[in-house]
């Protein structure tokens, strides 16, 4: 077909954006749950004031809470298991996560897990499909993972260093309170691997073998350019109010699948990725900067045109088109030097990396099937991305 792909869209999660907002979140929970598990990472927010403004809304709309904190980047599956233990001793109804992706996830986990009478990493080695969660709400404090309203979950099992995903629709959170200015307080670093996060979202989705889908390649190309744009104003004045409310709200935009209406993804950098945080327990979107031009490079020649609109269109290139190929890779050097400008690592030994287990991760990564629409990576190929990003 020589047009975009059927499709259904569907994103129920109400969002609740701009300054001031966390003060709704008892009144939002109070619609599904008089009894929730507040779920945290740990300590940011304790530090901001913002645990204390939580709890107090929730005290005021008569929601009654036990805490459990503690939940690290790449969230792990034993504080899952303690999470759902928790709730069902308690016969806690909803999951209210204050934090990023990691809790938010982890939220998702214990949700999907209550309700399940067996062990709810069958969940994430696909054994089983997602049918039944608990409710989840979120107080979101870093644009990053999107999954203030994805319908997914990556959990990081410590035994073996695996990190998986696991999927439903009854996964998105019910609600999402957003306000920009909970976000003053991100280090740099955390800035800037949230925008390689969001960028690699709306990237996964532009990179298609789909023709005719112009309207959303125009907004792909427009979420990039509000994070090109906005990211190095944050990193230069944090408490900038307009630029972070942009970055938080295209970080949203860029994962909640709007942006892959009619498309068909790629996710193979996604996945190569996992490996490369699963078991160095690197930051995500610090991965993803290393990981992404590496892909690009290696994938580019089997539609070198698409290539050169994302140089032109995302970075403002000057097309030459009696090379296109020169313009393509024009564009792969400067989303490279732009990671590199907002200080993020752009090789795999910047990260820790050395490449004795370069091949037990392609492995890893290609166990179930090759990767990828975009073009299909066998473990071969992805060896050769790890080793582009040296
Ligand atoms: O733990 P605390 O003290 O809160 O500190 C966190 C953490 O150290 C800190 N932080 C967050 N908000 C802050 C803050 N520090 C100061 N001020 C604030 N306002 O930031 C650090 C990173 O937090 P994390 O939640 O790990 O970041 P992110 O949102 O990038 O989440 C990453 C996780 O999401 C997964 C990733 O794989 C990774 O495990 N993803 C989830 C997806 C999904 N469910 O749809 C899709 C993504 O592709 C991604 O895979
Ligand atoms: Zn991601």
């Amino acid at each position: 077909m020589q047009a975009m792909e059927n499709f259904i869209f569907q994103n129920p999660t109400r969002i609740i954006f701009g300054k001031g907002t966390e003060a709704e979140t008892g009144r939002e929970t109070a619609k599904h749950a008089k009894k929730v598990l507040l779920h945290f990472g740990g300590g940011s927010i304790r530090k901001s004031g913002l645990h204390d403004r939580v709890c107090k809304s929730l005290k005021d709309a008569g929601v009654g809470y036990l805490e459990l904190g503690g939940v690290k980047p790449n969230p792990r599956l034993s504080l899952v298991r303690e999470g759902i233990r928790i709730c069902r001793e308690n016969k806690l109804e909803m999951i209210i996560a204050v934090g990023g992706g990691s809790v938010i996830d982890s939220a998702k986990a214990i949700a999907i897990g209550v309700p399940h009478a067996g062990d709810v990493w069958d969940f994430y080695l696909k054994k089983i499909p997602v049918t039944e969660s608990l409710p989840v709400g979120v107080v979101l404090t870093i644009p990053a993972a999107g999954s203030e309203t994805s319908n997914g979950s990556v959990i990081t099992n410590e035994e073996g260093w695996y990190k998986k995903d696991a999927g439903g629709e009854c996964m998105r959170p019910k609600f999402a309170i957003m306000n920009p200015e909970l976000t003053f307080t991100l280090p740099p670093y955390q800035t800037a691997c949230g925008a390689a996060d969001i960028m690699a979202h709306v990237m996964e989705r532009y990179f298609t073998r789909v023709p005719s889908v112009d309207f959303t390649d125009r907004l792909c190309e427009a979420t990039l350019r509000a994070i090109i744009d906005n990211v190095p104003v944050v990193l230069a004045k944090p408490d900038d109010y307009a630029a972070r409310a942009e970055i938080m709200w295209a970080g949203t935009i860029a994962h909640n699948d709007l942006l892959g209406t009619g498309r068909i993804g790629d996710w193979a950098s996604h996945m190569i990725e996992h490996e490369l945080s699963g078991i160095y327990d690197v930051a995500h979107g610090a991965g993803l900067a290393v990981i992404f031009p590496a892909w690009m490079k290696h994938v580019y020649k089997n539609d070198v045109a698409r290539f050169a609109r994302f140089a032109v269109n995302v970075w403002g290139v000057e097309p030459r088109f009696d090379r296109p190929e020169r313009t393509a890779l024009e564009g792969i050097r400067r989303l490279k030097s732009f990671f590199r400008d907002i200080g993020l690592p752009t090789s795999l030994p910047e990260l820790g990396v050395k490449d004795d287990r370069l091949e037990e991760m392609a492995k890893k990564a290609t166990a179930a099937g090759p990767l990828g629409n975009f073009v299909k990576l066998g473990k071969d190929d992805v060896v050769s991305i790890y080793r582009l990003a040296q």
